[in-house]
């Protein structure tokens, strides 16, 4: 897509605008639920790359407001940073349809292929130091998207998207379930 014009800032809301606009998005939304667009430092480092908003965040239209976030912050303070030093987004700016209201499900490759080119422009806006890609589906969206490639063999590596290194790690909802992984 074609970045909108001005400094960062304006472009920043400029596309949020376009994003929380997308008639897409809006269509696949559960009753009651927002688009659900980056948000944080917009001359962060570090860009935090999540998979999709749950239950929690596509209420609050915010990323990562949920568990797995009360888990992120921990995990940021541990690292000396706050949420305001860094920015979150999303491969995905609605919540996967589930036929159980709670249910999370990942997205599929067209969903993903769509709301893909949202977070490029995301990446080239703040052009941060480093992208950390929570999880497989962050990851299989920034480095590898071949599902026979495992986490393990992709994580604690860099890797390179738009020019900005990556580095793949596990999903704090899966450290949350997984805490001997921390
Ligand atoms: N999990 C994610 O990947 N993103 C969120 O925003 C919340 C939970």
């Amino acid at each position: 897509m074609k970045l909108p014009e001005g400094d960062k800032e304006s472009r920043w809301n400029a596309l949020k605008e376009i994003v929380t606009g997308c008639p897409t998005c809006n269509a696949n939304l559960n009753p009651g639920a927002q688009v659900v667009f980056g948000v944080g430092n917009l001359d962060a480092d570090l860009f935090l790359c999540g998979e999709a908003p749950g239950a929690e965040e596509e209420m609050q239209g915010e990323p990562f407001v949920g568990p797995a976030g009360e888990l992120l912050d921990k995990i940021l303070a541990g690292a000396g940073l706050s949420r305001e030093a860094v920015y979150v987004g999303n491969v995905m700016n609605w919540r996967p349809k589930h036929e159980k209201a709670y249910g999370n499900r990942p997205p599929t490759i067209e969903e993903m292929s769509f709301c893909m080119p949202y977070l490029r422009a995301q990446v080239e806006v703040v052009r941060p130091k480093v992208i950390l890609a929570l999880g497989r589906t962050a990851t299989a969206a920034l480095v590898e998207p071949d599902p026979a490639v495992k986490m393990g063999a992709l994580r604690g590596r860099w890797w390179e998207f738009e020019g900005v290194p990556v580095m793949p790690t596990y999903h704090p909802s899966y450290l949350l379930h997984n805490p001997s992984k921390s």
